[in-house]
């Protein structure tokens, strides 16, 4: 018979750590020494495949109980890499985490060490529980675990010097600003405009600036900060995300009657790439009639729609058309695509070349990571005279403008 032997633990984490590198999602050895030290295994709600508990893109599911609550999600750690990375934590700090899990909080508090503080907070009983649980099981008994809204922070540990938001966000309420310190950072998966950007922002005053950012999506936040986003249903397998900043009435039977239409492809003459920051610049450039379109896979199937709209697209809407972005293969670019537009409805043409403006601009002017600048400013600020684009939040307005 043979016998499989249990891989051991350390080596996996030795691996998993060997493994981020090589995705270049580790830069200081702060973080890399508590990713190699705190058992993730000993957090797992119920994945008893220690290869998987390890593997960089796994996120460990909850366990589900008959009462319907459930454990705590683990998130993948990769994004926890790219999360702690970009709050810069140092030893010594005092750390907010939202949303728990035990093992995020377990790393934290590795990076701060003994002269650093980390509190970690959930809307959950049972997540709260669980991640006490571990968290002493493992000892890492220093971290407070707080059941609380984290709309409202948690004053009573408060200042900190970094909060990570470890949930999707629709804005950044005014309790994390007054409990943070006055240099302090908070990095947090921001929904706007229907899309979910990883934001670290740096504390001004009362305002929050950030030039760093990237893709990274998290389960909604619930509570009293949960988003008002509206789906409108074009048909059962195709919609629009609306951003509750926009009024917008949309003809559905027109917009039914345009996908069965024949589509005209125009083509930009610029490089397709980097799709998510080709996305925010058109949703924050293109006006209350570009919102997201999603398809469930059979629409993809059926060829109504192109296979990224699969994963939410940026879409121009005007009456009875609409356009979206698409790619084709071309050698001219470095990328391997040239970047294109779908549009459907009677003035498809017409529609489709406003899109393809935009397409263009970005590829021409603003083809790279990072050209988007973001400021969250108090609610109230006067910012008529500024350029770019706006969302006036409960909480404050975001303004995005482009490099
Ligand atoms: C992705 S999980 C957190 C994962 C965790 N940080 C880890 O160690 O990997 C998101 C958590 O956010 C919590 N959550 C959702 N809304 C919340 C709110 N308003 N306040 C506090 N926690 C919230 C959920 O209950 C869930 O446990």
């Amino acid at each position: 018979m043979t016998v499989t032997p249990t891989p051991d633990p350390a080596v996996l984490r030795a691996a998993m750590v060997a493994s981020l590198r090589e995705q270049d999602l580790l830069h200081s050895e702060r973080v890399a020494d508590a990713l190699a030290t705190v058992p993730r295994h000993a957090f797992a709600p119920r994945e008893s495949d220690l290869a998987k508990v390890y593997d960089t893109h796994t996120t460990l599911e909850p366990v589900l109980f008959a009462d319907g609550s459930q454990s705590s999600v683990v998130s993948a750690t990769h994004i926890q890499a790219i999360q702690l990375e970009m709050a810069d934590v140092q030893p010594g700090m005092r750390v907010l985490e939202i949303g728990s899990g035990g093992y995020n909080a377990a790393l934290i508090a590795e990076v701060v060490g003994p002269t650093g503080a980390v509190t970690t907070v959930d809307i959950d009983a049972g997540v709260v529980e669980r991640a006490r649980a571990c968290l002493t099981a493992t000892g890492y008994d220093r971290v407070n675990v707080v059941l609380a809204d984290a709309q409202y922070g948690v004053p009573e540990y408060a200042p900190y010097d970094r909060i990570i938001v470890t949930v999707g966000a629709a804005d950044v309420p005014q309790a994390w600003l007054e409990q943070l310190t006055d240099t302090g950072r908070i990095v947090v998966p921001l929904r706007f405009s229907g899309i979910t950007r990883m934001i670290a922002f740096d504390r001004t005053g009362q305002t929050l600036t950030a030039d760093n950012y990237r893709l990274g999506g998290f389960v909604p936040m619930q509570g009293d900060g949960a988003s008002a986003e509206q789906l409108v249903p074009i048909t059962a397998d195709l919609g629009l995300y609306v951003d509750p900043q926009y009024d917008v009435d949309f003809d559905v039977p027109a917009l039914r009657a345009a996908l069965s239409s024949a589509p005209v492809d125009l083509w930009a003459g610029t490089p397709f790439d980097m799709p998510d920051e080709l996305a925010m610049f058109q949703l924050t450039n293109g006006g209350s009639g570009m919102v997201m379109l999603h398809a469930a896979q059979k629409a993809v199937d059926e060829g109504v729609v192109e296979p990224a709209v699969r994963h939410g697209i940026p879409v121009l809407v005007q009456g009875g058309n609409f356009a979206y972005r698409i790619k084709r293969e071309s050698e001219k670019f470095a990328s391997g695509y040239e970047a294109g537009v779908r549009a459907h409805g009677p003035q498809a043409q017409q529609v489709g070349e406003q899109m393809l403006a935009l397409v263009r601009d970005w590829g021409t002017d603003h083809f790279r990571r990072g050209a988007a600048r973001i400021v969250y400013y108090p609610a109230g600020t006067d910012v008529t005279g500024l350029a770019g684009w706006r969302s006036v939040k409960r909480h404050g307005i975001l303004a995005i403008s482009w490099s």
